[in-house]
């Protein structure tokens, strides 16, 4: 495994370059974009494609986003292209959402887990757009974590988690957005969201309409909308406990008497943004430093904390 620094603004067009060469090759690379790290696979090798299953020991019927540098490039990988999927593009795009819609015929079967639908996004960040550009194809890319693990945000949390498994990591600092894209389900009468993420149900639905606000089926696995929904799931090797303020002290203390280590993740700072962007480094930081119980403070209910919410309910459910 190598790491290669790339600024994140202007990335080196050589270093680019070789990492385009590794992914044309069947290899992998780990790049940032603008959520978390990405594990990049060229999406038309089945063979590369196989590749990040083992790296993250994933289970196959997880299936794997495909990463493209523009709407050209989302329409080549899907079979059809709604007036809604056109709009949700126009606002947000190149952006942290991924919208489900039909495959075509040329992605393999292990990038979609053999369903008849791609998962399909253009992220924003410049090194992810330059090295599916040099790449020339698109890029199936998991969070580069193993699995059920916190996601990274630095290349030093996916050195930390992948380690030899990935060919080289691109190392462009620390992500922005800092929780993965929201995931919304286009193949259905009524779109709908399969995954929370920064951007909101409301933002959504000021564009295309009405969402189908359901809930999402848990329990057998099989039956899920999005395969990838595991309960167990984003979880650090603490415990964690989510606590409303006024508890926080009187939890933390009971917890101290049985002798575990704790610590308090803190509603800090109290802008949805500013919370995600660190959320996932604190928690490998916490794990880092041998914390065991986590008191998490409970954050606000409303829809722009959405994603934040589900991140550390399915941390906290272990
Ligand atoms: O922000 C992100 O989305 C990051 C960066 C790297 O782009 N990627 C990411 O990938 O979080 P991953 O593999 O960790 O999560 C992909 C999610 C899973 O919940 C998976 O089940 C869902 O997308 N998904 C992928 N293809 C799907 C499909 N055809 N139908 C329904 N859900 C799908
Ligand atoms: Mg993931």
């Amino acid at each position: 495994m190598q790491v290669i620094q790339v600024r994140a603004d202007a990335p080196e067009a050589n270093v680019i370059e070789r990492a385009a060469g590794i992914l044309r090759d069947g290899g992998l690379v780990a790049f940032p974009t603008e959520t978390v790290y990405g594990l990049g696979a060229n999406a038309l090798d089945p063979d590369a494609v196989e590749r990040i299953y083992a790296a993250k020991g994933r289970p196959g019927y997880n299936p794997l986003i495909v990463h493209v540098a523009n709407r050209e490039g989302a329409r080549a990988v899907v079979s059809a292209w709604p007036r809604r999927a056109e709009l949700l593009a126009r606002a947000f795009w190149p952006g942290p959402l991924t919208m489900v819609l039909p495959k075509r015929g040329a992605v393999p079967d292990n990038v979609t887990a053999g369903l008849p639908s791609v998962a399909v996004r253009v992220p924003s960040h410049p090194v992810a757009l330059a090295l599916i550009a040099a790449a020339g194809v698109p890029l199936a890319a998991p969070s580069a974590n193993r699995s059920t693990m916190v996601s990274p945000t630095t290349a030093q949390h996916v050195a930390a988690s992948l380690g030899g498994a990935v060919d080289l990591i691109l190392d462009g600092g620390p992500t922005t957005v800092g929780i993965e894209s929201t995931v919304v389900d286009l193949t259905r009468a009524r779109a709908r969201v399969l995954r929370p993420g920064m951007i909101s149900t409301p933002a959504i639905e000021a564009v295309i309409g009405p969402l189908d606000g359901g809930a999402l089926a848990t329990g057998d696995e099989e039956a899920r909308p999005s395969p990838g929904m595991l309960d167990k799931h984003y979880s650090p090797r603490a415990r964690l406990r989510l606590v409303n303020t006024a508890d926080v002290d009187a939890v933390v203390k009971q917890e101290r008497a049985s002798g575990a280590r704790v610590d308090v993740l803190a509603l800090t700072p109290r802008d949805a943004d500013g919370y995600a962007a660190r959320l996932y480094d604190r928690l490998h930081a916490m794990d880092d430093a041998g914390v065991e119980v986590v008191i998490v403070e409970r954050v606000p209910e409303s829809a722009e904390w959405a994603g934040i919410r589900d991140r550390l309910e399915r941390a906290a459910r272990q």
